[in-house]
C-alpha cells in the first residue's frame, strides 16, 4: 500500500455481492480497498481475509461526504440497497468529497433519474454511474455488440434465470417491491401496463441448462432501452430461477398482491430468503442470461439472433459484480474518461465485461 494507491469504499461490502467486489479489487496492484458496512465485526473479517480495511459507515448518517473524504476515498461502490426507495445521499456524499460513485441498482427509477446529478458530477469532476450490474450495463453492452448486424431492430426480450444460490436479503426486497404491482412496457411502440412477476414464459437455454422458465421484471432497461435503440416497438425483461419450486411460487406470490390479498410482498423478503435457503441442495448450480434481438438484416431479411450466457457451479453471482469492477480498474488506470452522472450504459462493451468473467466457469454463445 502506498500514497498513490486507488482508494475504493465498498458499502455493503461483507454483503452477498460486495464480498466478491471487494476480492477481486483487493488483488488489483494499485487499488486499495475499504470495506464498509454498519456491522464493523462483519467489515473487520472479510478485511483481513482480503488484506483490505474496515470501517462502520451507514449511507444515512449526515457526515458521510465528511468521512469519505477522511478516508482519501478515490471511488465509492455502493451495493447498499434495495434501491427502489432510495434517494441519491451516497452519490451526493460521494460527489462532495470528491470521489468517482457507482452502484449496482436494478431500480428503474432510481437508475433512470441519476442524471439529475449529471452538472454537481461534472463540476467536480468525477464520475456518477447507476446500474453497473448484469442489468443495463452487461445487457446494453450485448445489444450494442449484435445491433450492427441489423439494418432495422424491431423487438428485445432478454432475461436472466439464475440458480439455486440465493442472492441477499436487499436484492430480494428489491425484486418484491413490485411483485404483482404494475409495470410499464414498451410493447408494439406504445407503452403498456404489465405486472410484475407474472406472464410465465420459458426460454430454452443450450444443454445442461434446458428450458427455464421467467417472469415479467421492472428493471432500467424498460425505459432505458426504447430510447437508445430508436425504432425498436418491444423491450421486455424476464428473470426467474432455476428451482421450479420457487418460480412458481413467486409467480403465485404474486397473484395475491394483485388481487390486493396482500400489499406488499416486501415485508416477506428475509422469510423467503430462509426458505429459499433451505432449498439450495436440489439446485444443479446452473445460471443463465439471454438476449434475443429481432428485426431486420443488413439485406432486409427476417434476422433473430440470440445472445446466451451460461455459468455453471454457481459462478453466477459473479457475473452483477463485474461492471464495478471494470470500471474500478479503468478508473484507477486513468483510462476512464467519462465525467458526469450517467445509467451505467455504453461506459463498458461486451469484451471488457466479459473479460473479468475469465477463469469462471461461464460461457456465452450467439445463435
Ligand atoms: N442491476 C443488477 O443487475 C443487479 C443484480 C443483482 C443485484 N443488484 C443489486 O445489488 C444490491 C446488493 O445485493 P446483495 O445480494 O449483495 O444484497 P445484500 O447481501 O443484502 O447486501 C447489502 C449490503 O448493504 C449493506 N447495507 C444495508 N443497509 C446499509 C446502510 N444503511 N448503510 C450501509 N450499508 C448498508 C448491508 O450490510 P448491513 O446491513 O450490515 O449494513 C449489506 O452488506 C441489491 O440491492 C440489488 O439492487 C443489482
Amino acid at each position: 500500500m502506498n500514497d498513490r494507491d486507488f482508494v475504493v469504499v465498498v458499502l455493503g461490502g461483507y454483503g452477498n455481492f460486495g464480498q466478491v467486489i471487494v476480492q477481486r479489487l483487493s488483488s488489483i496492484a494499485g487499488i486499495r480497498v475499504w470495506v464498509a458496512g454498519r456491522d464493523l465485526a462483519k467489515a473487520e473479517a472479510l478485511a483481513q481475509q482480503t488484506g483490505s480495511q474496515a470501517v462502520r459507515l451507514d449511507i444515512n448518517q449526515t457526515d458521510l461526504g465528511q468521512r469519505l473524504r477522511e478516508l482519501g476515498t478515490h471511488l465509492v461502490i455502493s451495493t447498499a440497497g434495495p434501491f427502489q426507495r432510495q434517494d441519491y445521499r451516497v452519490a451526493k456524499a460521494a460527489i462532495a468529497a470528491g470521489a468517482h460513485y457507482i452502484d449496482l441498482a436494478d431500480a428503474r427509477a432510481f437508475v433512470c433519474g441519476i442524471d439529475e446529478l449529471d452538472e454537481a458530477a461534472r463540476k467536480a469532476g468525477v464520475l456518477v454511474c447507476s446500474g453497473a450490474s448484469s442489468v443495463p450495463a452487461l445487457s446494453a453492452a450485448v445489444v450494442d455488440h449484435l445491433l450492427p448486424q441489423f439494418s432495422q431492430l424491431h423487438s428485445i426480450w432478454h432475461g436472466i434465470s439464475s440458480s439455486e444460490k440465493t442472492p441477499g436479503v436487499s436484492t430480494l426486497a428489491g425484486v418484491l417491491d413490485y411483485c404483482g404491482k404494475p409495470i410499464r412496457q414498451w410493447r408494439e411502440g406504445a407503452w403498456q401496463t404489465v405486472h410484475g412477476w407474472q406472464e410465465l414464459s420459458a426460454h430454452d437455454f443450450p444443454a445442461p441448462q434446458g428450458k427455464r422458465w421467467v417472469i415479467n421484471c421492472d428493471i432500467p432497461d424498460l425505459q432505458l432501452f426504447p430510447a437508445r435503440y430508436p425504432g425498436v416497438r418491444s423491450v421486455r425483461f424476464s428473470a426467474g430461477v432455476g428451482l421450479r419450486a420457487t418460480q412458481f411460487g413467486t409467480w403465485l406470490l404474486s397473484w395475491l398482491v394483485r388481487g390486493g390479498l396482500l400489499r406488499s410482498a416486501v415485508p416477506l423478503a428475509a422469510f423467503l430468503r430462509k426458505g429459499a435457503v433451505l432449498l439450495e441442495p436440489f439446485g444443479d448450480g446452473i445460471s443463465g442470461m439471454f438476449v434475443r434481438l429481432q428485426g431486420l438484416d443488413l439485406s432486409g431479411n427476417a434476422l433473430q439472433r440470440v445472445w446466451e450466457l451460461q455459468a455453471l457451479n454457481n459462478d453466477g453471482p459473479n457475473i452483477p459484480c463485474m461492471a464495478a469492477v471494470a470500471l474500478a480498474r479503468k478508473l484507477a488506470a486513468g483510462t476512464q474518461a467519462e465525467r458526469g452522472a450517467m445509467p451505467c450504459i455504453g461506459l463498458l462493451d461486451l469484451q471488457e465485461y466479459l473479460s473479468e468473467l475469465e477463469g469462471l466457469a461461464i460461457t456465452t454463445a450467439e445463435r
